[in-house]
């Protein structure tokens, strides 16, 4: 049995058609059966269907009425929008999602029950629509204190800001519900990448403005970033030292001035004020 199980997991679809992209895919994904003897996959890019071959695709264009995920639309700013869907309301859509965002990670198994999940898809818009360029998922209620359970931006548009932005905005969420959240482990290495950036980027930015007056304790409260997160990336810029059993924030302002010039800048902002939206019950 293993074997089999290894043997099917030999990567089958290794290229899909979404929007205006030919994408390559990364990695398997355990699309139904009949779909696995294809190389290519046709999605449509609003209801996330998928298809064998572009005239179906072709026809299903014609008659597909959406024209943006379906769900709420939580945020928008500038041509920027955020969609949350319910993975029970809108079963068939999460379930395609999860099929297409398995192409792109590794080592998730996303085969849980979309229901208990989610989703936020970032999209660009225009006059034809809105492009879903990235997503995160998020467990509707996490033991475990996750506030994002996958997280994906779309080959095409990577390295632009946007897995940032998705990181930022799940972080916002979490402030809005009055908690501390970190990701679902383990992370990928390009997940680590940017979450490690973030948060960077984030506490730098108060320890400057608070110099040491602050506690780990504090930081976390701020920017409801758990505080176990908060310490290992000060341990990782060399901020922390180990006084009398207490982890103290010891910021030397050359030591944090020099890290400040070297994080990355700028890029897409969450603008809280355009983000309309009650936790979960
Ligand atoms: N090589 C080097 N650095 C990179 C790369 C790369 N290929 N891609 C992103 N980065 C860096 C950026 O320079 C940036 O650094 P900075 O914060 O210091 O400026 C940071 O990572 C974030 O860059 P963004 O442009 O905001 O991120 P992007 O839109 O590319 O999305 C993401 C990042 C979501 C991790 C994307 O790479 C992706 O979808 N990867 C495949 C799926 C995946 O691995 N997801 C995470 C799994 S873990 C989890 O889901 C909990
Ligand atoms: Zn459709």
């Amino acid at each position: 049995l293993r074997e089999h199980e290894e043997f099917t997991k030999v990567k089958n679809i290794t290229k899909i058609e979404l929007g205006r992209y030919e994408i390559e895919t990364w990695y398997f994904s355990p699309f139904p059966a009949e779909y696995n003897s294809c190389e290519k996959l046709y999605f449509c890019e609003f209801c996330l269907n998928f298809m064998k071959r572009k005239e179906q695709l072709q026809r299903h264009m014609r008659k597909c009425d959406l024209k943006h995920p379906p769900g709420d639309e939580i945020y928008r700013s500038g041509t920027l929008s955020m969609f949350e869907v319910d993975g029970k309301k809108n079963k068939v859509y999460a379930q395609n999602l999860c099929y297409l965002a398995k192409l792109f990670l590794d080592h998730k198994t996303l085969y849980y029950d979309v229901d208990l999940f989610l989703f936020y898809i970032l999209c660009e818009c225009d006059d034809r629509g809105c492009h879903m360029v990235g997503y995160f998922s998020k467990e509707k209620h996490s033991e475990e204190s996750y506030n994002l359970a996958c997280i994906l931006t779309l080959p095409p548009y990577q390295r632009k800001g946007y897995g940032k932005f998705l990181i930022s905005f799940s972080y916002e969420l979490s402030k809005k519900e009055g908690k501390v959240g970190t990701p679902e482990r383990p992370l990928s290495d390009l997940g680590l990448l940017s979450y490690r950036g973030y948060w960077t980027r984030v506490l730098l930015d108060i320890l400057k403005k608070h110099k040491n007056n602050i506690s780990i304790k504090e930081l976390s409260d701020m920017t409801a970033i758990k505080a176990e997160d908060v310490l290992s990336t000060l341990q990782g810029l060399d901020l922390i030292q180990y006084r009398k059993g207490q982890h103290a924030i010891c910021a030397d302002p050359k030591v944090l001035d020099r890290h400040l010039k070297a994080v990355g800048r700028g890029g897409l902002e969450v603008d809280v004020c355009k983000l309309i939206w009650t936790p979960y019950k």
